[in-house]
């Protein structure tokens, strides 16, 4: 992947394929649900669907663009289009990388600890109870937890090393379709359960009491997180995009694909909750508590178990690997580092800091009493990267593709030079870059630190 001989993904639906597989992850299966949980269910949905309209496809589209058109990492795309000015963008991202492993990583190594322990049989016939002791069990003893996260860490970094065309595309292109219908296979069980219908009511019946000012920024965060945008990930992957690929459609694809892994995973999930009595507010155990009840009365229950969390920990993979390819492209064109070399420097940093995540969420320790803000460091380096500095960053894009590039270039690359008739989208688009979605960001932000009234 040096500048010259730039790899780019085989086909059309090598980019599908390989966006999705970054874009779709933990943010769907594990942060969705218990982020829609503990804000409410249906109105919070709603909010999230439009930020994901009106804010996230654009932001989307916007980076496909810069990645494309400059064919660099996240940083050196600003410097290519002669906006140095607006490098910080891409640096920004390389810290919002940084601070999303410190967590993500963490979280991927309690699903890869689930694949195990499914295999072992460890759920079998579990009650409610169980399945939370189990849950808090994991996440307490940080040592072994901290194991798991190192072994996660490993595994992300061999298939970086790998390179881009081996590594990334074929995983993905196999193991989505099957983690897709797994999941539907899911739905169907819960939906079968006793007072499945409460958990249906929850995620989808549309009621605005319990949104509150914070959730309406956390809402927002969601889709950058959940669409991988706003920190430089689908600049770099742009810039391995087809000359061909229609980018406005594919955002559009992956967006929508992604919507629709995250409500049949909270199909798979709210029916459970509300059938096992547990609560939608229990926080990040919720997938962990109730997945291994849906299945612990299911023919060959623990065979699908064991089947949903590895295809889960694949999808948590392929999102990392996207996460991790921001730093190590910056390093590899920006600093001029062997690849080889960045991947292992990303990794010590991510090796170091994640320990502090693992720590503080355990509980009982000394790194747990520790607080940011309030926040112990798990939840710090979520809300910051989350919450903050993707939104900002999704911000300045917005500004950079809405008012500083010239309008004709972006029109130009977006109909691949006039080769696809995509009027009506491109106009729709840039008005929404330049005066729908900077304002939603700023509003919401505004709005979340009160100044529209309490
Ligand atoms: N979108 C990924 C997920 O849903 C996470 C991610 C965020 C990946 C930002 C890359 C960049 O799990």
């Amino acid at each position: 992947m040096q500048n010259k001989k730039r790899e780019t993904f085989s086909s059309g639906l090598a980019v599908f394929f390989a966006t999705l597989g970054s874009a779709v992850g933990l943010g769907n299966i594990w942060r969705f649900p218990y982020i829609t949980g503990m804000n409410g269910g249906g109105g919070f949905l709603f909010i999230y669907i439009l930020c994901m309209l009106l804010v996230g496809i654009p932001i989307m589209i916007s980076e496909f663009y810069i990645g494309r058109k400059t064919r660099s990492n996240a940083v050196g795309a600003f410097r290519k289009l002669n906006k140095d000015n607006f490098k910080f963008i891409g640096l920004m991202g390389v810290v919002s990388a940084f601070l999303i492993m410190f967590f993500y990583s963490g979280v991927a190594g309690w699903v890869y600890s689930y694949v195990f322990k499914s295999l072992m049989g460890t759920f079998k016939g579990v009650t409610p109870k169980q399945a939370e002791n189990l849950f808090t069990s994991t996440i307490s003893n940080y040592g072994t937890a901290y194991l798991w996260q190192v072994i996660v860490i490993v595994v992300v970094s061999t298939i970086l090393i790998m390179g881009v065309k081996n590594g990334i595309e074929k995983v993905t292109k196999t193991l989505m379709p099957i983690l897709f219908i797994l999941i539907i296979l899911i739905d169907i069980r819960a939906i079968t359960l006793s007072n499945s219908f409460e958990g249906l009511k929850f995620l989808f019946k549309i009621d605005f009491s319990k949104v509150t000012k914070a959730s309406i920024l956390v809402a927002l965060g969601l889709a950058f997180f959940k669409l991988s945008i706003g920190m430089g990930t689908m600049i770099t992957y742009g810039s391995y995009f087809t000359e061909d690929n229609d980018m406005p459609q594919t955002a559009l694809k992956v967006a929508f694909s992604d919507l629709l892994v995250s409500l049949l995973a909270g199909v798979a999930i709210f029916p459970a909750v509300f059938s096992f009595n547990m609560e939608p507010t229990a926080g990040p155990g919720l997938l962990f508590m109730t997945i291994p009840l849906v299945f612990s009365k299911m023919p060959f229950g623990r065979v699908l178990l064991t089947l949903f969390f590895l295809l889960t920990s694949f999808a948590a993979t392929t999102a990392m690997i996207s996460l991790v390819e921001v730093p190590v492209a910056y390093l590899a064109e920006e600093k001029k580092m062997d690849r080889k070399k960045a991947v292992i420097l990303t990794a010590i940093i991510i090796l170091l800091f994640g320990f502090l995540a693992t720590a503080s969420i355990a509980g009982d320790n000394f790194i747990a009493s520790i607080k940011l803000f309030g926040k112990n460091f798990f939840d710090f380096f979520d809300f910051i990267s989350s919450n903050i500095l993707l939104p900002l960053g999704g911000l300045f894009i917005t500004i950079f593709i809405g008012y500083v590039v010239k309008k004709e270039d972006v029109l130009n690359e977006l109909s691949n030079n006039g080769r696809i008739n995509n009027k009506n989208i491109l106009n729709a688009f840039v008005f929404v870059v330049k005066y729908v979605a900077p304002i939603l960001v700023v509003v919401i932000f505004l709005n979340s630190l009160g100044v529209f009234g309490k």
